[in-house]
């Protein structure tokens, strides 16, 4: 398990990439609602559901994270690890030029008592692999500390491997396996965090 981050120091890694954390809000719903059929596709919530979703906080945690989607290649390029230094971009575009933030990516928690349940985690198709997905399951984890729960919990398809590498280097550990539990008799593999030290 990485050692717990606070909320503060979340936030300074999200703006090292050009990115920012909000709670999410009911204008979020439509776009929230299409970015589920880019990531989930059979499976996506609709708007309808994101409707009963924000109607259940405070049990229910849900927080977006919001950027430019397309880093330039020109950006990347000047960069010595290759990788886009957004930030540097948000601070030369402060003038005339301003970027437009758009929602990249999102995540919600079930407070249960003792235990968080992630209901779900995605970010958008342009802003993956940029270390995004791996800073909204942290800050999952430190908003599930932050309630005094000690243990995370979710359900992952077996055949999801970006997702199974994130939990797992995020320390997750497979506890059940629900054979054939997805449409197409895919499996599920129910992952559990426990949180050393929540008070
Ligand atoms: C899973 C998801 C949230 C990961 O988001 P991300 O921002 O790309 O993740 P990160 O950049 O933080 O990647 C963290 C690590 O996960 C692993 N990983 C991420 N995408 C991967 C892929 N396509 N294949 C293999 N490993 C992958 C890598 O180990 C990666 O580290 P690295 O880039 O240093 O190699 C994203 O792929 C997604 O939204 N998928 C669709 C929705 C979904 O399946 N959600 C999970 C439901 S249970």
């Amino acid at each position: 398990m990485r050692p717990p981050v606070s909320q503060d120091a979340l936030a300074a890694r999200f703006a090292e990439r050009g990115a920012r954390l909000r709670e999410m809000a009911w204008t979020d719903i439509p776009r929230l609602a299409q970015l589920e059929r880019e990531a989930f596709a059979d499976d996506a919530w609709s708007a309808q559901s994101w409707w009963a979703e924000l109607a259940g906080r405070p049990r229910r945690e849900y927080v977006v994270v919001t950027g430019r989607s397309t880093p330039d290649v020109a950006d990347t390029l000047d960069e010595p690890d290759g990788k886009p230094d957004l930030a540097a971009e948000t601070d030369d575009t402060a003038g005339t030029d301003a970027i437009e933030e758009e929602i990249l990516g999102y995540a919600g928690l079930d407070h249960a008592g003792d235990t968080a349940d992630v209901m779900t985690i995605a970010i958008a198709p342009a802003g993956r692999r940029r270390g995004l997905g791996t800073l909204l399951l942290d800050t999952l984890v430190t908003r599930t500390r932050a309630r005094g729960e000690h243990h995370l919990l979710l359900e992952v398809r077996a055949d999801n491997t970006a997702a199974l590498a994130l939990y797992g280097r995020a320390g997750f550990t497979t506890s059940t396996t629900r054979r054939r539990y997805y449409p197409g008799d895919v499996d599920a593999h129910v992952m559990r965090l426990t949180l050393e030290g929540a008070s």
